[in-house]
């Protein structure tokens, strides 16, 4: 029986991995049943605001008895669409763009990066780990022949919004952006971004630092 959902606020989807990621390593090492408390316990976060998260969603668990761990994994795992593989492109094959075609850690959840894309000569022929570079004159052509979920734009930040467009125009509905630019995306239609900032995950660090 589908579960019902109910509206999901920007903070529960932001914590849903972090659920995921908690009870993959609690499977992993054992554990076959956690209550809402010991749970909360581990991830720092209310007993009742773990409820009140999986309420959105219909709610998991049973009175008493606390969650199954190996259930309510594979609950999440649905509800974060890693049950379905994706087919994933990176424009900019540089330093980060390589990284990631290079990190295998992406593949046991169904990322697949097919294909990487750059302007400079001397990277377009060339592959990563068996993952052509191709020229970025050709992604559009490759966007229509292909299935491509998820395009991570790596390159300088002065070309991302104009990456993006082509990716959109060309059909692409998830874009994962690394450069330090926020991507603006029309209203009316169904993409979704999702901007990785490293620098503002460090400033913030530095922030606590600072005692300022
Ligand atoms: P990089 O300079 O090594 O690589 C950028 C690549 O993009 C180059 O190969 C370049 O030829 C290519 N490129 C330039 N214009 C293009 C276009 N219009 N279409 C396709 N490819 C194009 O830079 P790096 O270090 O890989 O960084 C990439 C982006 O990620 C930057 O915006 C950077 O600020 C950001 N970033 C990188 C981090 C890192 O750890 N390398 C950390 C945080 C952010």
């Amino acid at each position: 029986m589908a579960r019902e959902r109910n509206y999901v606020s920007e903070a529960v989807m932001r914590r849903m991995p972090k659920y995921y990621r908690y009870l993959t390593d609690m499977e992993k090492t054992g554990i076959e049943r956690v209550s809402s408390k010991e749970l909360s316990q581990r991830m720092g976060l209310t007993a009742s605001q773990i409820r009140q998260d999986f309420n959105c969603f219909g709610g998991f668990g049973q009175q008493g008895y606390g969650y199954n761990v190996s259930e309510l994994r594979q609950e999440i795992h649905k509800i974060l669409g890693l049950h379905n593989e994706h087919h994933v492109i990176v424009i900019g094959a540089g330093n980060l763009g390589q990284a990631l075609a290079n990190y295998t850690g992406f593949e046991k959840d169904g990322f697949l990066v097919k294909s990487l894309f750059d302007i400079n000569p001397r990277l377009i022929g060339m592959s990563i780990r068996g993952i052509p570079i191709h020229d970025v004159d050709e992604m559009e052509n490759y966007i229509k022949e292909n299935q491509v979920d998820i395009a991570a734009i790596c390159t300088p930040k002065e070309k991302a919004q104009e990456v993006a467009e082509r990716l959109i125009r060309g059909g692409v509905k998830g874009i994962w952006n690394f450069a330090a630019v926020d991507i603006v995306v029309p209203n009316n239609n169904d993409v979704v971004v999702e901007n990785v900032h490293l620098s503002d995950s460090l400033y913030t660090l530095t922030f606590q630092m600072s005692g300022e």
